[in-house]
């Protein structure tokens, strides 16, 4: 892109500004901020003015959950058929490491938080640990696939083979990063991190499928025969991945993708709801969910909104593939984003000062054609850490890891 065709698109997005400092620049400078402007989707500012209202937008109706009472009478069933994916290899896990983990406020990926108490307690390596008790049972590995970005990766991969990857067979484990997207001032202007750089954060979790794509990585697990892949959050210390029980309920009752779901404890609890719209399934964002909703009862008197994702999902592969080129809605997200200031100094604030457009992996359930809502024990299998303190925190964390035998 030459500097005209620089100046139009810019002109265009109403993002001029990005270009105050052009005439201050080395020429390796501007060959990189000419660079990024071509590369940047600005369409994505216009969900500042629309994303909110256009969020939910169908008729919303409940989605029955497959509950634990019978999730237990049929546990062997489900097992047995699980196990037996994994041993042929058709199932992966991929793990989304690529966020910025604002609100924990530590400088390194979430994922390097030390969690222990009297030893080091890595949270990859809670992942890891969790994942092997799996490879344990089958006797076979999973290949791991961990999605980085722009901003983490160096740091990721370096982490992880320093520690020998927790003990995995580094065989089994691929990196990919994903895209990213501009970040804007609440009057949609983006900010700048240098007089050539566009502050940029990455785009969301939903875009991880095409970025496998992209990295030719998905391409390959299908050769290699992976069938189903079971995208985790890599901040819920007790998650169960690639869990036999649900990977096998998903199979027999032939779904293309299932959710992992625990009862809310609050009707306003921040975690998305499942339920349909408009018949197909879908989740609404809790920071999108009306009050009308939120306090729908149904026959029984119980909460119609009843059930919360854990950002744990199983999708079949075909299905995947299927919608790989359908583009999902951009979330607004308010956060704190560190930029250049006025007269050039970085500014790093304390508070949120603007926006990130992120894609989110729940919409993906929307596009595909069933899923299988399949409640898990929240006191088992739901540790987030979000914050340092108070509701989903290390400290909320430590303690429902101490609940369930993991010594920190
Ligand atoms: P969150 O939405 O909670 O974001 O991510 P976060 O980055 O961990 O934390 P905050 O909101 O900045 O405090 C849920 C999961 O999605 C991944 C995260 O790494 C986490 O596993 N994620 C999030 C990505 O992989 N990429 C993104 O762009 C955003």
């Amino acid at each position: 892109m030459n500097y005209e065709q620089a100046i139009e698109k810019l002109a265009k997005a109403g993002q001029e500004h990005v270009m105050k400092y052009y005439d201050e620049l080395t020429k390796e400078q501007k060959e990189l901020l000419l660079a990024q402007i071509d590369a940047t989707d600005f369409s994505v500012l216009s969900y500042l003015k629309h994303g909110r209202e256009s969020a939910v937008n169908g008729k919303i109706t409940p989605l029955a959950s497959m509950q634990l009472p019978e999730i237990q009478e049929k546990e062997g069933e489900f097992r047995a058929a699980g196990l037996d994916a994994i041993r042929k290899g058709k199932v992966g896990a991929v793990m989304l490491a690529g966020g910025m983990g604002t609100r924990l406020g530590s400088d390194d990926p979430k994922g390097m938080y030390d969690i222990g108490l009297t030893k080091e307690v890595y949270i990859f390596q809670r992942q890891i640990e969790n994942l092997m008790d799996v490879v344990n049972e089958a006797g076979a590995y999973i290949p791991l696939y961990v999605m980085t970005s722009d901003k983490n990766h160096e740091i990721t991969a370096r982490f992880l083979k320093e520690h020998d990857y927790f003990g995995y067979k580094s065989d089994y484990v691929t990196f990919f990063k994903q895209d990213m997207a501009p970040a804007c001032d609440r009057e949609g202007k983006v900010y700048m991190e240098e007089p050539w750089k566009i502050s940029t954060s990455p785009n969301g979790n939903g875009g991880w499928y095409s970025s496998m794509y992209k990295w030719g990585i998905a391409q390959k697990a299908r050769e290699d025969g992976v069938e189903w892949l079971n995208v985790f959050a890599v901040d819920n210390v007790l998650q169960r991945i690639a869990d036999p029980c649900f990977v096998g309920a998903v199979i027999t009752n032939g779904r293309e993708c299932g959710a992992k779901v625990v009862r809310k404890c609050a009707p306003d609890e921040k975690i998305g709801v499942i339920c349909l719209e408009d018949g197909r399934p879908f989740i609404v964002e809790y920071y999108e969910l009306t009050d009308e909703l939120m306090y729908e009862k149904d026959a029984n008197g119980d909460p119609a909104y009843y059930f919360g994702v854990i950002f744990n999902y199983l999708f079949n592969i075909n299905g995947l593939e299927r919608i790989r080129e359908r583009r999902l809605p951009f979330h607004v997200v308010e956060k704190k984003i560190p930029y250049m200031d006025e007269k050039g100094a970085k500014v790093k604030p304390e508070e949120p000062n603007g926006y990130k457009f992120e894609q989110l992996a729940l919409d993906m359930i929307h596009e595909l054609d069933s899923c299988l809502s399949f409640e898990v024990e929240r006191n088992k299998e739901f540790a987030p850490i979000k914050n340092k303190t108070g509701i989903d925190s290390v400290e909320s964390a430590r303690k429902l890891c101490g609940e369930n035998g993991i010594e920190l």
